[in-house]
């Protein structure tokens, strides 16, 4: 990825040049979720991801950022977090507060306003994520209406902090609660699903692409059995990719049943699941996985 962090791009004008733009940050994205990110950044609505763990939410709107030249500003949500922390943990925002308290301070204390959401120097708006919006409670979520209603923040010893130009808004959330319908019918809504055999075979050239064809065949294949099974958690991309820089670690050049079962905890993080897949199941699996990819002529 060779992205100038310090020229802003202008906005994707097609489904077909957001994909493009996705994959210039090494995101293989299917049609539908590029099609999501093209209108939300063409109507000017945040974009709200909810998918299992490690599908490429949070990715999104890092990729985002890093392709269109954009500040990333990433709020992580956590239980318990309230607005005050929230802007303050909120680093960008924090310094503004300060720069803006201290001028007040010299001039007179009227009302703060100022584009804490616009950063001038990389000629966009900013990418403001917030991470993982399920952890938080419904305190936080109206607060969040308002940020998203007209991009302003209220601070009761500072006033009202406004910004200039909307940011690119992305929301994920890993669905452990549902998210209220009064904030999700401000955002342009998409499900991350896992990706298909194909498409996770592409994003491992890319994202490991020392592994040999025929490893990450297997790898991929074995995964997407996985995931057909009664587990208490899948593998999301992210395990398929760790695992396969585990397995090029060990040098394994082809899926046996004892490689498997020695690196199962880098797929799987319940016991009472890697002890269902170890052994018999892990040798079952990847037998159908072998016949498919050699019926397949590989
Ligand atoms: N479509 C994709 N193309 C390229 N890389 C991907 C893709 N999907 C996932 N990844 C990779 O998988 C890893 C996990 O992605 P990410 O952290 O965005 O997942 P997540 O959905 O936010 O997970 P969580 O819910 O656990 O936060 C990252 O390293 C990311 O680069
Ligand atoms: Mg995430």
């Amino acid at each position: 990825m060779n992205l100038d962090s310090h020229s802003a791009s202008p906005l994707p004008a097609s489904v077909d040049t957001t994909l493009a733009l996705l994959g210039r940050g090494d995101y293989i994205a299917d049609r539908s979720l590029a099609t999501a990110v093209y209108l939300a950044l063409k109507l000017r609505r945040p974009l709200f991801l909810e998918g299992e763990a490690g599908v490429g939410k949070t990715e999104i709107a890092k990729v985002l950022a890093g392709t269109l030249g954009r500040q990333l500003i990433r709020l992580q949500c956590y239980e318990g977090l309230d607005v005050a922390s929230a802007v303050y943990e909120w680093n960008y925002a924090r310094q503004m507060i300060e720069i803006r308290l201290a001028e007040a301070g010299q001039q007179g204390r009227d009302s703060v306003e100022e584009e804490i959401f616009s950063e001038p120097s990389l000629g966009g708006p900013p990418v403001l994520l917030i991470d993982e919006l399920d952890r938080t409670d419904e305190p936080f979520e109206a607060y969040l209406l308002e940020i998203l209603s007209d991009f302003q923040v209220t601070i009761p010893e500072i006033g009202t902090i406004k910004a200039k130009e909307p940011p690119i808004v992305v929301i994920t959330s890993n669905r452990t609660r549902e998210i209220h319908d009064a904030l999700k019918r401000r955002c342009f809504y998409y499900w991350v699903d896992y990706p298909d055999a194909k498409r996770e075979l592409e994003i491992l050239k890319v994202k490991a692409p020392g592994a040999a064809e025929q490893l990450s065949r297997e790898i991929v294949g074995f995964v997407q059995k996985l995931r057909t099974t009664d587990l208490f958690k899948l593998p999301g991309v992210a395990e398929t990719i760790d695992w396969t820089q585990a397995l090029m670690q060990l040098d394994v050049l082809t899926l046996t049943p004892e490689a498997i079962n020695d690196t199962l905890g880098v797929l799987l993080k319940y016991q009472d699941d890697i002890g269902k897949i170890q052994g018999s199941e892990a040798l079952r699996l990847l037998t159908q996985v072998k016949a498919e990819l050699a019926a397949a002529g590989d």
